[in-house]
């Protein structure tokens, strides 16, 4: 029997997908080490496909298919490094190895380098939806070696997600470019999430909104122009019972994140590459400030406040809610497309934008139908620096923006942290000023420490002997 792919971690994500591709008449074969695991991808498997699992990696490797085609999901670090280690004396030239976890692209360029000195094709993929997407299409992002790709690519088209059947796949680029794409698209979930979560403070908090009638107001959003996969599942959440107390579940969730790093990654490297990302920025921040309990229950004592319900009428501050969240969710997307953008020559990954949002329309954590809008932006200029700069995207703009004003100066009247939303805000504010006033900036910096500056009439770099008259 010769396989024709091999997965080497089954735990519930390598398990789904791998059961995922059986589904679609590919012979399959994993490995774990735990026997348990490779016994319940078997009885997990739908009659009549064919998927085996087995308790040794040379067991595995000597019945695949030539060239191989083995992907791990295991966690990302030391792991993926044991994993090749092991399967570098089993396997031969022209293989593929294939990453599909969240490992940091860094550690990805390195392996792909490392592996190209053997003959040993290394594509890292970002793999997204979670448990039930890996099972029934997720969003996949691979990257690497376009060479390879061919081989692997059958096999990921019949898997993925597929919209207006479109498969959500395809190659996003060199090196480790598909872990770069999923790191940016992490980084846009984490603003997004926290998006959502600070309209719901405002509409929890703020305006005085039970569960249910929360769960009503984003059940209407998502049929809207804020359809997606993040608005869909919080509408669901809030109706969700507790099985411990008669609340529901959500009052009885302590307010502190956790975070497997990805969004952190995110904002680090648009640092490094210049690029602003503040409301991802934001999100992680919110995130660590989450996370400092017991010092903000400590400080709420010192700092108490009186915060008084938001007065404006109900259907009125719901609507301008709803134009603040799609405005900062569009802002979201576009700082880490721009993020994608500059990556993508910066780091010489060649990443294909319009593929990009292709890609995330389905399957994905951060599906959304304003993936149509910016697939229209990148048709017209598929080398945009900034959806900003898009014609259909300014127009939505203009339109919400006063939504998002009206919020956030409610939020600031009555005590509410909407950190991620202002700083969209603040993004736009910034990023359509023709003038800002770093000019001041620059004097100081020259002032201090002879940094030059530029002038507005003249070519070249100027210095001033500031304060002599
Ligand atoms: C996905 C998710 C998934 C996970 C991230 C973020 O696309 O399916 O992004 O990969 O949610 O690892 O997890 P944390 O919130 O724990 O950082």
């Amino acid at each position: 029997q010769q396989f024709d792919f091999g997965m080497i971690g089954l735990g519930v994500m390598g398990r789904n997908f791998l059961l995922n591709m059986a589904d679609h008449g590919f012979k399959v074969i994993g490995f774990d080490k735990d026997n348990q695991k490779t016994s319940a991808l078997e009885s997990d498997a739908t009659a009549g496909t064919t998927v085996k699992g087995v308790g040794s990696l040379q067991d595995m490797i000597s019945q695949l298919a030539v060239p191989r085609k083995i992907m791990m999901l295991v966690p990302a670090g030391k792991p993926v490094d044991d994993v090749i280690e092991s399967l570098l004396p089993l396997v031969q030239k022209g293989d593929i190895i294939i990453d599909g976890g969240n490992s940091h692209f860094t550690d990805t360029l390195r392996r792909v380098t490392w592996l190209q000195g053997k003959g040993i094709h290394f594509m890292g993929i970002g793999v997204s939806g979670g448990e039930q997407g890996a099972r029934t299409g997720p969003s996949i992002m691979p990257g690497g070696d376009p060479e390879a790709y061919p081989h692997v690519r059958p096999m990921l088209e019949a898997v993925a997600a597929k919209v207006d059947s479109i498969p959500c796949v395809a190659h996003l680029g060199k090196g480790a470019a598909g872990h770069y794409v999923k790191m940016v698209h992490n980084g846009i979930e984490y603003a997004i999430m926290q998006l959502i979560s600070e309209s719901y403070d405002l509409l929890h908090r703020g305006l005085g909104l039970s569960n249910d009638e929360l769960h009503t107001v984003f059940d209407s959003w998502n049929k809207g122009d804020l359809r997606s996969f993040l608005i869909e599942i919080t509408a669901d959440i809030f109706l969700q019972p507790d099985d411990k107390t008669p609340n529901r579940l959500v009052d009885m969730i302590l307010d502190k994140a956790g975070a497997k790093g990805t969004g952190k990654w995110t904002s680090q490297d648009a640092m490094d590459l210049g690029v602003p990302i503040p409301t991802i920025d934001m999100a992680v921040t919110m995130r660590n400030l989450s996370a400092l309990k017991n010092e903000r229950v400590h400080a709420s004592t010192l700092y108490p406040e009186n915060r008084s319900l938001i007065g404006v009428p109900k259907e009125q501050f719901i609507q301008q809610v709803h134009d603040a969240l799609l405005f900062a969710t569009i802002i979201s997307y576009a700082q880490g497309l721009a993020q994608l953008h500059k990556a993508s020559t910066e780091l010489d990954m060649q990443i294909p934008m319009p593929q990009v949002v292709s890609v995330w329309r389905g399957g994905c954590i951060i599906r959304s139908t304003l993936l149509g809008l910016f697939g229209n932006a990148y048709k017209t200029n598929p080398q945009l620096s900034n959806l900003l700069l898009d014609g259909g995207v300014a127009k939505i703009l203009q339109e919400k923006a006063a939504g998002l004003r009206a919020v956030a100066a409610l939020a600031i009247q009555h005590s509410i942290p909407a950190g991620a939303l202002m700083s969209a805000l603040s993004y736009f504010e910034t990023y359509r000023s023709n003038q800002l006033p770093i000019n001041l900036l620059q004097a100081q910096r020259d002032y201090f420490g002879a940094h030059t500056y530029q002038r507005i009439d003249q070519e070249g770099s100027f210095h001033t002997s500031w304060g002599k008259k």
